[in-house]
């Protein structure tokens, strides 16, 4: 083999192995300094995975996920993508490639297709009522024999709009969504929509989720390793079957406490 293939080879090699994000002793402290919100955390998180994130309340687990995409500005090399620094990035392209999905939809004024056309605007990108219409499809909203596109987006219900914030989000394109208990204020069939919607996209694009639920059964359903947070520190990652084996005492007590 000549060296030059061997070198390619190598380097497929290593971008499969290299994690979609790596989390490197990543700290935070209150704006006080008396707090320490985030103590450390170290952790990959593999490309296409489903990664749950699990935990007591204040542990941390939001001011986490929002390290990821720069909503506060983690110190540099503690948060890479695809091997970069995010720091390094530009923050609205980053913002694009890693969105955040929040427990409450906020949709802009406007209609239904306005709101999902936004991002790709700001590019100065039209997108087509075909597009639009996928979109929404592919965030389980089928708007084709409906009017749904021109309905105002105040008129929706949470189940509906938190639908329309994850189409708004898709026109961007994602390769990772942060989502920080996005099903925590809808019903049991809106949960169902949304949790199919998204594992469809992890299935069929290979986008990576990165999920903060208080639902362990949720958590069941859709993860595949299960990141638990105590007091600013992952204190132990499992397998959503292996939940029952946590060690850690504060872990364990919030996981029989849960189920
Ligand atoms: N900017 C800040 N300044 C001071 N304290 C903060 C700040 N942001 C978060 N905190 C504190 O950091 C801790 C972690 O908050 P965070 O919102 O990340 O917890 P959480 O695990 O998401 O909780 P919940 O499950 O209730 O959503 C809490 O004690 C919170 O009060
Ligand atoms: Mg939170």
């Amino acid at each position: 083999m000549s060296s030059v293939l061997e070198h390619l080879l190598l380097d497929v090699e290593e971008q499969q192995q290299q994690p979609k994000i790596k989390i490197k002793n990543l700290r935070k402290e209150s704006d006080d300094g008396k707090l320490e919100i985030l103590k450390g955390i170290t952790v990959d998180i593999p490309k296409g995975m489903v990664v749950g994130i699990i935990g007591p309340s204040g542990s941390g687990k939001s001011t986490l996920l929002r390290a990821l995409n720069r909503l506060w500005e983690p110190s540099s090399s503690s948060v890479f993508l695809d091997g970069v620094d995010i720091c390094n990035l530009d923050a609205l392209s980053l913002r694009r490639k890693v969105a955040m999905l929040f427990q409450l939809p906020a949709l802009f004024e406007g209609t239904v297709a306005d709101n999902v056309r936004y991002g790709p605007q700001l590019r100065g990108i039209k997108l087509t009522d075909d597009e639009v219409g996928k979109l929404l499809l592919m965030a389980d909203l089928d708007s084709s024999s409906t009017n749904f596109k021109d309905k105002s987006g105040a008129d929706l219900s949470v189940g509906q709009a938190q639908r329309v914030a994850l189409a708004r989000t898709l026109a961007n394109s994602p390769e990772v969504l942060l989502l920080d208990e996005p099903t925590s204020a809808l019903d049991p069939i809106s949960t169902e929509n949304i949790e199919g919607a998204l594992m469809k996209l992890n299935k069929n694009q290979g986008i990576t989720l990165i999920m903060v639920s208080h639902s362990i059964k949720q958590i069941q359903r859709m993860a595949d390793l299960v990141c638990l947070v105590v007091d600013g520190q992952i204190v132990e990652v499992l397998k959503p079957n292996q939940l029952s084996q946590a060690h850690h005492p504060m872990a364990r007590r919030f996981l029989e406490l849960s189920s």
